[in-house]
């Protein structure tokens, strides 16, 4: 397949051959998924999520064992493993950490720097894209609301516009709502670095989430993938992009009974915002693993109803070359 010179400056960062990220995704995101994303010439991300340590370092030197080629680590700020996911990745260095979450502590980018990782951030604003180079991180990525998982409140096309054209020392990944090789080329013409996809790996054949779980992506429309509401600013809720279904409602049920529990005294904000994480954490994990897509976490962007096939990482990945290329000699043609 044709390498656009489009593709230059992200496959560069990422030593990898297509500038395109399968981003991490809690529970799928295995050395399975991330090898094969790395080896069809993409460069894929484990999730460590909240992990043990242990289990970390051996999907590290699974996906070492399964590719010579470069892939990232995200680690979650929030996790309760934070801070020992760190340590394994100052233990074994690779060769980017990305971290996700909240926003990281300088010391940790350079903590994670001085191991000889490269660090990429997410820049929920343009003071934070700043601050975050000032940080010293490599690269950053861009996340609209229509992304699967916990997202930000900002849509894509308002981020890109307060973000991308500003003239940034670091390459700019873009994700949320991306399944189109024609669409993602658009925003590598725009200046974006690479682009970031997470929904459309997850129903691929090498991805490890239950049948049902890719199942119920497959039939999904993109107004299926809902963002979840916070009720009472004492108990913060990091919104989630869900399937809606059971589990969403009760999730609505569960907010409810813990701000009654914290207006008698009976918990304290953090039990109760701790209470809602773990309710998303154990919830994505029945839905991935045991394929419970009524009261699981069916976590998905909505670009969930632009998925109809379950293809492999091979495929998705040559698709989206191929219709990048199309795209950018279409547009190319039509400025002549
Ligand atoms: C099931 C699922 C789990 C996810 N888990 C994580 C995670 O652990 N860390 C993270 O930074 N992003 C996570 N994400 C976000 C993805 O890495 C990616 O940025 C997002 O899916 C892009 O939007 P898209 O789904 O529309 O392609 C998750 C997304 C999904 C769908």
């Amino acid at each position: 397949m044709k390498k656009h010179d489009l593709f230059d400056r992200g496959s560069e960062f990422l030593g990898s051959r297509y500038p395109i990220i399968c981003g991490a995704m809690t529970w799928i995101s295995d050395s399975v998924l991330v090898s094969s994303v790395c080896n069809a010439g993409g460069f894929g991300c484990l999730a460590s999520g909240n992990a043990p340590a242990d289990i970390l370092s051996r999907e590290i030197t699974r996906t070492r064992e399964l590719t010579s080629n470069p892939f990232g680590v995200n680690v979650i700020t929030v996790s309760p493993a934070y801070r020992s996911h760190l340590d394994v990745l100052c233990a074994n260095p690779v060769p980017v950490v990305i971290f996700a979450g909240s926003i990281p502590k300088e010391q940790d980018v350079q903590r994670i720097k001085s191991s000889g990782s490269r660090v990429m951030c997410f820049a929920p604003t343009r003071a934070m894209a700043s601050r975050l180079v000032r940080f010293g991180v490599d690269g950053l990525i861009l996340e609209g609301t229509e992304a699967g998982g916990h997202i930000g409140p900002v849509s894509l096309t308002v981020l890109l516009q307060e973000i991308l054209f500003d003239d940034h020392p670091v390459p700019i990944f873009v994700g949320g709502g991306l399944a189109l090789g024609s669409f993602c080329a658009h925003l590598l013409m725009m200046g974006a670095a690479g682009v970031q996809l997470g929904t459309r790996f997850a129903v691929s054949r090498e991805s490890c989430a239950h049948p049902d779980f890719k199942a119920a992506f497959l039939k999904a429309e993109a107004r299926d993938a809902i963002s979840t509401s916070q009720f009472d600013a004492r108990i913060p809720v990091i919104p989630v992009r869900t399937l809606r279904n059971r589990g969403t409602a009760d999730f609505g049920r569960l907010q409810l009974e813990l701000i009654g529990q914290l207006n008698r005294g009976e918990i304290t904000r953090t039990d109760g915002q701790m209470r809602l994480e773990e309710f998303w954490l154990g919830g994505l994990r029945r839905a991935v693993q045991e394929g419970d897509v009524d009261y699981g976490s069916m976590m998905a962007g909505q670009s969930v109803g632009l998925v109809k096939s379950n293809q492999s990482v091979e495929e998705i990945i040559q698709e989206l070359v191929r219709d990048m290329d199309a795209e950018i000699e279409r547009v190319r043609s039509r400025l002549k």
